[in-house]
């Protein structure tokens, strides 16, 4: 079985070393004699797992002790609840619209408290990020959200706002650990893994200890972020499995990518290989994102006919590379070249579109 190029934006693909060890360790991990599936999350050599997985990751972010690292489940989407129901305490919470994943966590936030949209880019199409004087952090704002990379529409804030006093809260579910984030400028950072860390049923959550001060008590116990602190993601069953292969997908960063800069090095060298294309085009491929705006991990762009979108597709599937439609809300094509997206993989998709110009 020959493996395919997987574009897909989620879940996606996953760095094959780590794949080919999750299958060498899955019957029989190390000397326990039974499957990572099998043990308790309580069990101390679980629990080694967990906590190597913990420090990957904050060494990976650069972050110390000011902050608590999460796993969770439920995916972004319940984060889209969580956060307002234990960050929402003082004045309003502010968003910024960039995309349809900050839309959808405005009307979860909505439900639970007042809300205000500091900035909005749909006149845009959701094309481009607010230029830093388009809008502020309102005084007294408990928390501003920003989704640092719009999967949908490709669009990636290349800097994060300032905004004084009040807390940045990101969703970074589709470019988390691709590059360094500012993490002394955030208050809460949150990632489901299944784009860039790991398999779908994990959802980070990176929260500046400052904060789980306002988690009020009668909150219901798992919607709670203090306690899952206390607990140290052991307050319910994690997903163990999922876990385990996030932290895989962390040593695969550190000690074979190099960390989060070097990362990042080369998701630039892939995404402007396809941009070039895009640019050099003559309008043959239109980017949707606006080009000081456009997202390293979703490149998002257009042909001048459904038809001929598809006879793309086509071609690309025969040539061993797959998932490239666009999300169907905004149709076109998108290449979600997240971290574990070989060079080798963006260069096939490079030839084709030069092959596909040059024959159309
Ligand atoms: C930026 C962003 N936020 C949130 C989500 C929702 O994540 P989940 O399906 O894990 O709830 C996605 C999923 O595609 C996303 O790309």
């Amino acid at each position: 079985m020959q493996r395919v190029y997987n574009f897909s934006a989620g879940p996606a693909t996953l760095p094959l070393e780590v794949l080919e060890r999750v299958q060498r360790e899955l019957v029989c991990y190390e000397d326990w004699g039974m499957s990572v599936l099998e043990i308790s999350h309580r069990d101390p050599r679980y629990v080694e797992i967990l906590d190597e997985t913990t420090s990957r990751i904050a060494r990976l972010l650069g972050v110390s002790d000011d902050f608590e690292i999460l796993f969770l489940q439920g995916g972004s989407r319940l984060q889209f609840t969580m956060i307002p129901m234990n960050l929402l305490t003082a004045g309003p919470a502010q968003y910024v619209l960039t995309g349809t994943w900050g839309k959808n966590s405005l009307a979860e936030a909505k439900k639970i408290g007042a809300v205000e949209v500091a900035w909005d880019g749909e006149l845009d199409g959701y094309s481009r990020l607010p230029a830093a004087e388009e809008w502020t952090a309102a005084d007294g704002a408990s928390y501003v959200h920003i989704t640092s990379n719009e999967t949908i529409q490709g669009v990636q804030f290349a800097e994060f706002p300032e905004t004084g006093d009040v807390p940045v809260v990101c969703d970074a579910s589709s470019d988390f650990l691709s590059r360094p984030m500012p993490m002394s400028r955030l208050g809460l950072v949150y990632a489901c893994a299944q784009k860039n860390s790991g398999p779908a049923g994990v959802t980070l959550v990176v929260i500046r200890k400052e904060l789980l001060k306002r988690c009020r008590d009668d909150l219901p116990g798992y919607l709670n972020y203090a306690n899952h602190a206390k607990a140290g993601s052991l307050w319910n069953t994690p997903s163990t499995f999922g876990i385990y292969v996030v932290g895989l997908v962390a040593r695969w960063l550190e000690e074979e990518m190099g960390g989060l800069a070097a990362v990042d090095r080369v998701n630039r060298e892939k995404a402007a290989m396809l941009y070039e294309i895009i640019d050099s085009s003559d309008g043959f491929y239109r980017g949707h994102a606006r080009a000081d705006c456009r997202s390293l991990m979703n490149v998002t762009f257009r042909l001048d006919s459904p038809e001929r979108e598809a006879s793309f597709l086509a071609g690309a599937q025969e040539r061993g590379m797959v998932a490239l439609k666009g999300h169907r809300s905004v149709g076109g094509i998108r290449a979600s070249i997240y971290n574990a997206m070989p060079r080798a993989g963006v260069e096939r998709l490079a030839e084709w579109m030069e092959e596909f110009r040059r024959r159309s």
